[in-house]
């Protein structure tokens, strides 16, 4: 049965939209666009006064399966997406067994294809076992349907390693994402290296031990034509660098995180709550506020999470055993509505750039935009829906946000995918 979505601010810089208008979908495709559509026998949902844009996908989520599963998997890493309103995922590869050939990435498919509530976007391992050593079986993966590189919870540690993976590897077109952390120079750090570390005695993770890969990686990914993608930037000077790659005509992207550009060293405090442990580290608020800037100015090109779920009783040990990583599907969305948004700092238009079309961009996904033929992949939010995040509420099996007992304003309440609905008022299908 058609489905008609009536009365919804749509925003859609691709299509040029920016208000209210009916949306019919028919199958999995949109079949029209425009003011007071009337069409018989469709079933119709009243959407006065929500937004309705191009559905949002996180380029950066750790889904945990295969390996994982105490922490998170495919069903409930996916019902977490589409509860945060997003139609997409790209999964990273830091699973047991590593996804560094076309097996695993199929099995990452098909449990998608059989479980998940949204789609799931494979990314593959660049090196062999995420070790930095050999490269991973890149065409293999491609065959099967990996859409980009990435060893993401580590740096590649050679530069010469990184060289061939990106000589050898950019025939198949896609993007190298890349997780830069100099290991010999971050060793055990924990937290950002200066005011942070020496408060709270704990071993600092200097912002050089990201910069030094960030420029690095950018002189690679120039010397052999491959397209580079930061992963999670998380300081001033990383964006200064992305800035002047951009500035050159090099074919360089990033992302920021909402915990990077919401939160900063000093929220962690003499309780050391571990939720706020994350790879990289939560920076300096000058570093934050350089994400947020260039957010603005177009230098970032996607906000993505790091959805890094972990079980209670791992987070729950001292603050230097527990892992790095918090959750973010759920919250990103009214962070960036709450944080962004509502203070004017970017319009509807560029956040649809930032959490949907940029991702889908980089990653070399068929565009989705508010117009006839184009796929039905579709988030829908109230702006006005004002919420206290609370766990009690996490679709995730994992607990660990950052942003427990944050007020919010924005929340997505409806999302179609393929035209098929995956979120109805708020409650996952
Ligand atoms: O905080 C993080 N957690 N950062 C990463 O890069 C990896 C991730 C994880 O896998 O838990
Ligand atoms: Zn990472």
């Amino acid at each position: 049965m058609a489905l008609l979505l009536k009365n919804a601010h749509i925003v859609d810089p691709a299509a040029g939209i920016d208000g209210v208008a009916d949306v019919l979908i028919d199958g999995e495709r949109i079949a029209q666009v425009g003011e007071g559509i009337d069409a018989a026998g469709a079933e119709v949902i009243d959407l006065t006064g929500k937004y309705l844009v191009p559905g949002l996908v996180d380029m950066h989520v750790h889904l945990r399966e295969p390996g994982y599963e105490h922490k998170e998997d495919i069903e409930s890493g996916t019902r977490a997406a589409a509860h945060g309103g997003f139609t997409g995922v790209c999964s990273m590869p830091n699973t047991d067994p590593v996804t560094d050939n076309g097996v695993t990435i199929e099995y990452v498919k098909s449990v998608a294809a059989a479980k998940g509530h949204c789609r799931v976007y494979p990314a593959g391992a660049m090196t062999k076992g995420l070790k930095g050593e050999i490269i991973s079986e890149m065409g293999d993966m491609v065959a099967h349907g990996c859409v980009a590189f990435t060893d993401d919870g580590r740096g590649v540690q050679g530069a010469g390693m990184l060289r061939r993976a990106m000589d050898y590897g950019k025939m198949f077109g896609k993007t190298f994402m890349s997780h830069c952390q100099d290991e010999d120079l971050v060793g055990d750090g924990m937290v950002n290296e200066g005011v942070a570390s020496t408060r709270l005695g704990l071993l600092g993770w200097p912002a050089v031990g990201e910069e030094i890969q960030i420029a690095r990686d950018i002189a690679i990914a120039e010397l052999t034509g491959a397209k580079l993608h930061i992963q999670h930037i998380s300081t001033a000077h990383g964006i200064e660098l992305v800035r002047e790659a951009k500035a050159k005509g090099l074919p360089v992207t990033c992302e920021a995180t909402p915990h990077h550009m919401f939160l900063t060293e000093d929220a962690i405090t003499g309780t050391y709550d571990t939720c706020l442990k994350v790879n990289p580290p939560l920076r300096t608020a000058d570093d934050a506020a350089a994400l947020v800037e260039a957010v603005a100015d177009g230098t970032v090109d996607a906000i993505a999470t790091d959805h890094a779920p972990h079980a209670d009783w791992e987070k729950s040990r001292e603050f230097e055993l527990a892992p790095f990583g918090m959750t973010g599907l759920e919250t990103s969305l009214g962070l960036v509505l709450t944080n962004l948004v509502k203070t004017g700092k970017i319009g509807y238009d560029r956040m649809v750039e930032l959490m949907a079309i940029g991702p889908r961009r980089i990653l070399g996904l068929e565009q989705v935009t508010i117009a006839a033929g184009s796929l039905a992949d579709i988030t829908v939010f109230d702006p006005e829906a004002t919420w206290t995040v609370d766990e009690a509420d996490f679709e995730s099996q994992a607990k660990n946000s950052g942003f427990k007992g944050a007020e919010l304003t924005g929340r997505a309440t409806d999302v179609f995918v393929g035209g098929v609905a995956t979120m109805r008022d708020g409650v996952v299908c």
